[in-house]
């Protein structure tokens, strides 16, 4: 038996700009994963993949050869890169990453399931193999990825990361605390880049200037995190937000927590990933994190995640 799994990832700072060539800079969340179990079956039984978390209640067998399905996609390259015909397996999916909330569900799960098969086939694949593999998969959930998701869940490292540039690690001057603040409301990235666009379109100006903005915000967030200034990031955060409510990518409900925590002490909220649902994160001394996360629970959270930048 194989077993394999890939991390959940936040976006600390630059989500939508980084898709206009602007730097961002996301962290694993090694808590949350997605892991994928392969085991042998006798000859002549095939291909099964049983997906039980992913959003269904019941497990699901899905056909490796339906070309419009991620998961069946991610096992068709992972086989076609090595010319491999579909050995007789049994791959079993298990995510505790909520889906389709900012936190990479689907790239962590390609990246598993990638992983997990071309260990079963004898082929491990590199980290930049798999890199390409999960970057395609994410072609499908978004459109015009920026390749950040996968990037940070497959190398499992903070990145400073710019679209089609060589990933730059990280160095964390002082680790620091986030809370996850889920909103419960679950948005589609894809819609949410759409509407950048359009609105990119429509007013470049204006819209080019926001995302000049952001990349600055980032640049500055890259020289705090290294120094390990937190008061720093903290208000960099609110910056960022700030921003992305000018982008329209916030909602009623991402405010509502940003305030909540904002008014609870932490340092710095924003919401992380697509937005207009989804995620937000809140950055708080550890003596503040239980205040911080009852304050959002209380704002309607439906579930709050510490986790550290290390
Ligand atoms: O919603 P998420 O966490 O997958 O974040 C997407 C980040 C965006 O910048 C909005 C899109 C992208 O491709 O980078």
């Amino acid at each position: 038996m194989v077993q394999a799994s890939a991390p959940a990832k936040i976006i600390l700072f630059g989500e939508h700009a980084v898709v206009y060539g602007q730097p961002a800079i996301a962290a694993p969340v090694s808590s949350l994963r997605a892991a994928v179990k392969a085991e042998n079956t006798p000859p002549g039984t095939g291909l099964r993949l049983i997906a039980s978390d992913l959003n269904q209640s019941l497990p699901l067998v899905v056909d490796p050869l339906a070309v419009d399905d991620a998961l069946a996609l991610t096992v068709r390259l992972v086989l076609e890169r090595f010319s491999s015909p579909p050995p007789d397996l049994t791959l079993t999916i298990q995510s505790d990453i909520p889906v389709a909330s900012g936190l990479g569900s689907g790239a962590a799960v390609a990246a598993a399931l990638a992983r997990a098969l071309s260990d079963s086939i004898g082929q491990p694949l590199s980290l930049t193999q798999l890199n390409e593999i999960v970057y395609e998969v994410e072609k499908l959930h978004h459109g015009t990825p920026s390749g950040i998701d996968n990037t940070v869940i497959v190398y499992e490292q903070p990145v400073f990361f710019i679209r089609n540039q060589p990933i730059e690690r990280l160095t964390i001057g002082q680790p620091f605390h986030l809370l996850i603040g889920d909103t419960g409301d679950s948005a589609l990235t894809r819609v949410a880049v759409a509407d950048v666009r359009r609105l990119s379109d429509s007013n470049p100006d204006a819209i080019g200037e926001i995302l000049n903005r952001i990349g600055d915000i980032v640049t500055r967030a890259r020289t705090a995190i290294e120094a390990g200034n937190v008061t720093a990031i903290g208000a960099l955060m609110n910056e960022n937000h700030a921003c992305l409510q000018q982008l329209t990518v916030s909602s009623d409900k991402l405010d509502r927590l940003m305030d909540a925590a904002r008014s609870a002490g932490a340092l710095g909220a924003k919401l992380s990933g697509g937005g207009r649902g989804g995620n937000m994160i809140a950055l708080t001394e550890a003596h503040q994190q239980d205040i911080v996360r009852e304050a959002l629970m209380l704002a309607g959270a439906v579930r709050v995640v510490q986790t550290t930048v290390q």
